[in-house]
């Protein structure tokens, strides 16, 4: 049996955002920007996937989600922009985030420092949370951004955004959050959120890989990162990837349409999942279930060294994860757990399991056996396990 349980890494591609995408890959294959009718019987299409869009997140207008290439590039943009237009202009100097971000966040910021930037990283708790307080003490008059996720890609912890953004704007600091890993998995409402920059990536919704997309608030400034033949109004030059919009679109609008079964289906295979594992003498888990995306865990089983039970695992024909998958190659123990307050030691045992509306109980049924065969034996010939 083949069961995939890494949906915080990629998503398969939703049947009905596939078909969507068709005619676009092949027929009808004109550039919108040009002035035939090749160019031109792409509009509908792609007029329709981005209203879809905006409807999604309940935006004001399409005018307010510029298309990006994936999440990357869209906290790029927001973090790089924020340095050309206030922080380089000399206006303010200070950028704050918090220690469990995504690398696309963390390392951009990292970088930015070689510029000047001033950075406050905010220290989570045990649940890998930050809370209002904390950033109330962080802000001054000097912080150009806030930028937190809104779910976590480790954890699945769902950060308090809306109380987080309006300590922000009291401020006068716009507030950005990087909502990768809860778009499709919770209801997300930008106008509810009051954020002023949501970012977002179609494949880990079910979308096509390559295509994602940034909400500016009220079409508000925000210098191009990437300059070049004023796509997207001048706000983000690169010839429209009509196929990767519809499918986008399409994706979200069924991940939408599922969010009750995610939080039922999902929500209990995920639950029986982690209550099994709990099952097993000397295993925790970060987060409390009701704060958390309902798809995650993120486990430590004491004296199973996390890429050892990966290849178990992935012989038995499942795929998990013990961190994001942008780190898995290294054999580094898992950052975000580290961040938490666990020991190097602790930190090494990671497993994350992030499931998706397409497993079934069966699988669910058959991951369970496999991961307790698996922790017995890697147990038995761990040196650093009490037996
Ligand atoms: C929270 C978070 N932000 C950003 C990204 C990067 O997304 P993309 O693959 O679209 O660049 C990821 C991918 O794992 C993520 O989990």
């Amino acid at each position: 049996m083949r069961v995939y349980l890494d949906n915080n890494a990629t998503t398969m591609l939703d049947p009905e955002a596939y078909e969507a995408m068709k005619p676009f890959l092949t027929e009808k294959y004109g550039n919108p920007n040009s002035l035939h009718q090749f160019g031109s019987e792409t509009h509908p299409a792609l007029r329709g996937a981005l209203d879809e869009l905006y409807t999604a997140i309940n935006a004001k207008d399409s005018d307010d989600i510029i298309i990006t290439s994936c999440a990357t590039e869209s906290n790029n943009w927001v973090i790089k922009s924020t340095y050309f237009d206030k922080i380089a202009t000399g206006e303010k100097s200070r950028i704050i985030t918090t220690a469990v971000e995504h690398p696309a966040i963390a390392a951009t910021c990292q970088f930015l420092k070689n510029f000047g930037v001033k950075l406050t990283i905010l220290d989570v708790n045990e649940e890998g949370l930050i809370t209002p307080e904390q950033l109330r003490e962080a802000m001054g008059d000097d912080v150009a951004l806030v930028s937190v996720m809104l779910a976590n890609n480790e954890t699945g912890m769902i950060f308090p955004i809306k109380e987080l953004a309006k300590i922000a704007h009291e401020w006068g600091a716009p507030f950005h959050t990087d909502a990768v890993q809860a778009l499709g998995k919770i209801p997300v409402n930008v106008q509810d959120l009051d954020v002023d920059f949501l970012s977002f990536s179609a494949h880990k919704f079910h979308g096509p890989k390559g295509i994602g997309g940034l909400y500016i608030k009220d079409s508000q400034k925000l210098s191009p990162l990437l300059h070049g033949g004023e796509h997207m109004g001048g706000r983000r030059s690169g010839t429209l990837d009509v196929a990767g919009i519809v499918g986008m679109a399409r994706a979200l609008t069924m991940s939408n349409k599922f969010l009750d079964f995610e939080n039922s289906h999902v929500r209990r295979l995920r639950d029986k999942l982690e209550n099994a594992l709990l099952e097993i003498d000397d295993v925790s888990v970060v987060g409390s279930k009701d704060r958390r995306v309902p798809n995650t865990i993120l486990a430590s089983i004491k004296g199973v060294e996390g890429e050892a039970m990966l290849w178990d695992l992935n012989r038995a024909g499942i795929a998990a994860s013990t961190g994001s998958a942008c780190a898995s190659e290294a054999l580094e123990s898992n950052p975000i757990m580290e961040a938490i307050g666990a020991d190097k030691d602790l930190a090494h045992t990671a497993l994350r399991l992030s499931l998706s509306r397409f497993n079934t109980e069966e699988e669910i049924d058959y991951a369970i056996g496999e991961i307790k065969k698996a922790v017995k034996r890697l147990r038995a010939i761990s040196s650093t396990f009490a037996h």
